[in-house]
């Protein structure tokens, strides 16, 4: 990697601000539903405390629009992380101010302090200098950790690099990275890339930049039916993007001069509505019925898609092939999910709910890599670069 990394600095006694992304899922309760995020900073924090560095944590947690809002206090997560460190981990009450900088300087090696959700001010996400000097007056060193977060440009990710250097990416960040280069920018080959979700309109600038990059593409979930209903194929109530269709016309081409094998359903699992979950049935495309939709990938497509993935050495898997929450709809999803597990494959998945698909299939400890990022995962699998990263200090 081109980038400082924080294995490359001595923080001994040092002021570590880490940025990391701890906007993990709360319940409605506002109790931590997901911790993952959390346990995938920990080697960084581990890395930093072993070093007797003095700790300062900077997240932002949900969207609270620039004002303190108590449903998105980083209370509950300093308590998980306390946990999991298996030490104190104390809470500024505001992210700068003169009660964070009295608690930073107050701060012994090896203590952690988790500054308050950074989107309380509106300062974080409108990139405000003075809001990023602030920031920068109480570290050292900056360590960006936050792959989630790498596709804002933000001030605590982004704005905060004009103030103060290096800025190294943490081993979470680097460890992203360092996936990235081995599956997308020079894979192992024969590489496929499975894709699904419900829209072709989000997804459309990934779709493009893989067709010049794998040797198959599997197209599942919703958004097939875009692809289907272009090409002229019945399939019934599915929802599609009338407006896509052109779109979707010109990558079939472009894959097919590319010489990119590209798989698309062929039979659906489908049910009058996603609710009604007790009349589905598996039906060939063109048996759909006018008032139905196809909710799932049927069973004819599932072994399709399985016999394509055979042999690949590298599959990259964005979005599930079916509504995968309720049972009826989720067959698609979990085999797709142990055939990846299976194949032997460098696998990676991101984005989304497809890491939710995978532990929902219980394989989380065969895919080769999970990423912890959603919107900044399809965004560097589409422009290959991110603003998070691109300030980071060149090593
Ligand atoms: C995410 O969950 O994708 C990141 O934490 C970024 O959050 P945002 O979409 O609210 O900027």
């Amino acid at each position: 990697m081109s980038k400082l990394t924080i294995r490359q600095l001595h923080l001994s006694g040092k002021r570590v601000m880490i940025r990391v992304d701890f906007n993990v899922p709360l319940d409605e309760h506002g109790q931590i539903r997901e911790d993952t995020r959390i346990r995938a900073a920990l080697p960084t924090i581990r890395l930093a405390l072993e070093q007797e560095a003095r700790v300062i944590l900077v997240s932002h947690l949900g969207r609270p629009k620039g004002q303190p809002d108590a449903r998105y206090t980083l209370k509950p997560i300093q308590e998980r992380l306390a946990q999991l460190l298996g030490q104190p981990v104390a809470l500024a009450p505001e992210c700068v101010g003169e009660t964070a900088k009295a608690m930073v300087r107050a701060m012994r090696p090896g203590a952690v302090l988790l500054l308050e959700n950074v989107r309380f001010h509106p300062g974080e996400e409108q990139n405000d200098p003075k809001f990023a000097l602030q920031l920068a007056a109480l570290a050292d060193v900056v360590v960006i950790d936050a792959f989630g977060t790498a596709h804002r440009a933000h001030a605590s990710n982004v704005g905060i690099g004009r103030f103060i250097q290096p800025m190294v990416a943490g081993l979470l960040l680097a460890d992203e990275l360092a996936c990235f280069e081995r599956s997308v920018r020079h894979p192992e080959r024969p590489f496929a890339a499975i894709l699904g979700g419900s829209k072709v309109s989000t997804k459309i600038g990934v779709i493009e930049s893989l067709t010049a990059k794998v040797d198959k593409l599997l197209i599942g979930g919703g958004m097939a039916f875009t692809f289907l209903a272009a090409m002229g194929k019945r399939v019934g109530a599915s929802r599609v993007e009338p407006e896509m269709f052109a779109t979707a016309r010109r990558t079939m081409e472009t894959a097919s001069q590319r010489g990119v094998e590209l798989l698309l359903p062929m039979d659906v699992v489908a049910a009058p509505h996603p609710e009604s979950t007790l009349t589905s049935q598996k039906l060939f495309m063109d048996e759909i019925p006018d008032n139905w939709m196809g909710l799932d990938i049927g069973p004819v497509t599932v072994e399709h898609f399985i016999h394509a993935l055979n042999g690949m050495k590298t599959i990259l898997w964005n979005g599930p092939m079916g509504v995968f929450e309720k049972e009826p709809f989720a067959a698609g999803t979990m085999q797709i999910a142990l055939a990846v597990a299976k194949s032997g494959a460098l696998s990676v998945v991101g984005g989304g709910d497809t890491d939710a698909a995978v532990r929902q299939a219980g394989v989380v400890e065969r895919i080769s890599h999970i990423s912890t990022g959603g919107g900044a995962f399809l965004e560097l699998l589409e422009k290959g670069d991110l603003p998070g990263i691109q300030v980071l200090t060149e090593a």
